[in-house]
């Protein structure tokens, strides 16, 4: 059976990749901050296990890569992400939630690709996708405002574009998707969408990725965004 290690997969989103994937029949790492929160994917019917991890600190990422040393990794979801203060604005930025966000949505993936290399390299699927946010887009941004979390995403965008392109000789498929607007505690109670239909858009993007597809900015529904 396939393997998946999911971020952030206490809720929303996450939660929902982690119960698709096990549904499917694949193995699911499920990793989120707080063990103590995992009521709902304790929940789940499958083969889930659930394991302790902030994609925010350093040393979490590397303990949890050393504790799954030679265990092979199909497939990587980087889906924890976190929007940072809303409404803030020219002369009002706070630099510290700033740097906050950057350490979640933009060095947390990489610092997983970075850590799950051969877990990663020993699967036999070789992929990895990035949960990003048409808000990344720059040639989509056309209301301005939301500095934090539009650059947190379009850097993102930028990192994940350089793992596509440094790892597709090697046979890796990198797909960086937009969820669509997803009613989650993020998302809020006005969102388009539940988070059941965006996660099954996207696992068929996933499925569908190749290496000579690599690197591309997807909406949830397969179609492309642009940069
Ligand atoms: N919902 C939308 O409309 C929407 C739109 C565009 C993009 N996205 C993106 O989709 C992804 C999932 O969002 P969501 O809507 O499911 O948001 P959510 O309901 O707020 O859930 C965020 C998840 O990220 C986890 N997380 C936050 N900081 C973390 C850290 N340092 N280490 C590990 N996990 C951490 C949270 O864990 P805790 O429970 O421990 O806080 C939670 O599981 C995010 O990357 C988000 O930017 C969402």
């Amino acid at each position: 059976m396939p393997s998946v290690l999911i971020t952030g997969s206490g809720r929303g989103i996450g939660v929902e990749l982690a119960r698709q994937y096990a549904a499917a029949d694949w193995t699911v790492y499920a990793t989120l901050r707080n063990t103590d929160r995992a009521a709902a994917l304790l929940a789940i019917q499958g083969d889930v296990k659930v394991l302790e991890l902030d994609v925010a600190d350093p040393e979490s990422i590397t303990t949890l890569a050393g504790r799954m040393a030679g265990t092979p990794i199909d497939l990587l979801i980087n889906n924890a992400g976190i929007y940072g203060p809303r409404g803030l604005g020219l002369g009002g930025l706070s630099y510290g939630d700033w740097e906050q966000v950057l350490a979640v949505n933009t060095l947390g993936p990489v610092r997983m690709v970075e850590a799950f290399l051969e877990h990663l390299r020993a699967g036999e699927q070789k992929k990895i996708a990035a949960i990003t946010s048409k808000m990344g887009s720059i040639a989509e941004n056309t209301s301005g405002a939301n500095y934090i979390y539009r650059s947190s995403k379009a850097a993102l965008n930028a990192t994940m574009k350089s793992v596509a392109l440094d790892l597709k000789g090697e046979g890796f498929s990198v797909a960086i998707i937009h969820p669509g607007w997803v009613r989650t505690d993020m998302g809020g109670p006005n969102a388009l969408i539940e988070p059941r239909q965006s996660v099954q858009g996207m696992r068929r993007v996933i499925e569908a990725a190749t290496p000579a597809t690599t690197g591309r900015f997807y909406n949830y529904d397969g179609t492309e965004i642009p940069w």
